[in-house]
């Protein structure tokens, strides 16, 4: 018969983790909770279930990809050690983890986050039917209740599963970050720059990709299972693939330029940040190294313009007017910025959107959610990219990643198009083995303007922003 509830203090539990502010993550939950029991009032339920999740194998596999909690569930317990734990929301009360601490001689059993037992009653269990049964009976006592979680966790007895009425609400509110998040952002872009420095400099050493991931990974701290979304280490033309996911082992015979997109995570939270730089010698590198230059001066531009009551979409709109100056002013058109704008030739070298909102997601949830109820405001169709189309309000946090990219199928449609002609095609291919460029800064809006996460990282790191 296994043991049913553990008292919490015979099983190792948690330091207090670097940089956690007691205080903030105590007024983060608070927070929190009441947005949670706002929208269950509203709603009509009593209690909320949130469900951290269960590890899940590889099809006809014992192997499993690295455990990542229910982002809603992470938003009160910050910590990937959670597998099948859940937390229990109830109107007027402290929320309560179920945490399982199972006893298994393969791995170490979960360490109980015992530093947020200010805020967040936790109960342990060193067995998963006993914290199920525990759970089912605590979720009956509380009245009427929703699950937000997956499938499998749906037989507590709950009255209803992801309701909407409960979710919408607290997703559109998660783009509003509290003081505890606003420090993890920060914190995690620090660590990112430190990532990217080193990345810089292994570029310039004459690392293959593979040997520059290595440098990011290390000076950064992490394994790649810390990381909140896989690097993108792209030399050469391997920067115009936007999600380039391979690492050459081997250098190329010659250097053009160099893409990196690499984040990292504080307490669950995202900083996801790009850079581009030139290889030094060269006449194409040299030319593509001032068209560099000139777009990061845009880039700037455009995060300068980040201030509440500013449509997402204006920022996304400036965004291609800065791809289209660019154009212009490398000779790379034949009509002005301004034809190539209204001709939509920018949105060729230009096919994602300007940002997105970043959090315990890297692209956070709510993009397209202009009103609690869930109103949805999709991006326009000439940018079915865009994945944020909010008019910002303080406390948003996120990226501004205009780029200007040579991908050979876009490029191939746009030369068979009507616009075709506007393009000097000799200059584009010119800059083919460039692949592209991408700058990406994580921003937060304040009550009169912004604040740039990303270049204040670099800045404190000593390097120029
Ligand atoms: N790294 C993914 C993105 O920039 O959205
Ligand atoms: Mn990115
Ligand atoms: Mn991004």
């Amino acid at each position: 018969m296994p043991s049913a509830e553990t008292p919490a203090q015979n099983i190792s539990a948690q330091l207090l983790p670097e940089n956690f502010d007691t205080a903030d993550f105590h007024a983060h939950i608070a927070t929190v909770n009441h947005r949670w029991h706002d929208a269950l009032h509203a709603a009509q339920f009593d209690a909320a279930v949130i469900a951290a999740g269960q590890p899940r194998n590889w099809f006809q596999d014992d192997q499993a990809p690295v455990f990542r909690a229910n982002p809603d569930f992470a938003q009160f317990v910050p910590t990937d050690d959670c597998a099948e734990a859940s937390v229990l929301i109830r109107c007027g009360e402290r929320p309560v983890l179920f945490f399982l601490a199972a006893e298994d001689f393969w791995h170490p059993p979960p360490v109980i986050p015992q530093w947020i037992s200010g805020a967040i009653d936790i109960r342990v269990f060193s067995d998963s039917d006993c914290l199920r049964i525990e759970l089912a009976r605590a979720v009956s006592a509380a009245g009427r209740s929703v699950l937000l979680g997956e499938a499998e966790d749906s037989n507590l007895g709950c009255h209803a599963h992801n309701h909407s009425a409960v979710l919408n609400p607290v997703h559109y509110q998660r783009a509003l970050k509290t003081p505890f998040e606003l420090a993890a952002l920060r914190t995690a872009t620090a660590t990112a720059v430190k990532g990217h420095l080193a990345a810089r400099d292994a570029f310039l050493q004459g690392e293959s990709e593979y040997g520059i991931n290595l440098a990011y990974l290390g000076a950064s701290g992490q394994v790649a299972s810390d990381l909140p979304y896989g690097n993108i280490v792209a030399l050469n033309q391997h920067a115009a693939a936007l999600h380039y996911p391979f690492f050459d082992r081997s250098p190329p015979a010659e250097r053009f330029n160099f893409l990196i997109d690499a984040g990292a995570r504080a307490f669950g939270y995202a900083a996801d940040i790009t850079r581009t730089w030139a290889w030094p010698g060269g006449e194409v590198q040299a030319d593509f190294a001032a068209m560099i230059a000139a777009f990061d001066v845009r880039q700037k531009e455009i995060a300068a313009a980040v201030k509440p009551g500013v449509a997402f979409l204006s920022l996304h709109e400036m965004a291609h007017q800065a791809v289209a100056r660019t154009l212009a002013e490398f000779g790379l058109i034949k009509c002005s910025a301004d034809q190539a704008f209204d001709a939509g030739i920018t949105r060729t070298f230009l096919p994602h959107g300007l940002g997105h909102l970043v959090g315990i997601q890297t692209h956070d949830v709510g993009g397209h959610q202009v009103s609690p109820s869930g109103d949805l405001a999709a991006p326009p169709s000439i940018y079915p990219a865009l994945r944020l189309t909010r008019t910002l309000v303080p406390g948003f946090v996120f990226t501004v990643e205009p780029g200007l990219y040579f991908i050979p199928l876009l490029l191939r449609e746009l030369r068979s198009s009507a616009a075709g002609d506007q393009v000097n095609w000799p200059a584009v291919e010119r800059l083919l083995p460039c692949g592209g460029i991408r700058i990406e800064d994580n921003v937060r809006v304040t009550t009169d303007g912004h604040q740039n996460y990303t270049r204040e990282a670099f800045t404190a790191s000593g390097a120029s922003a």
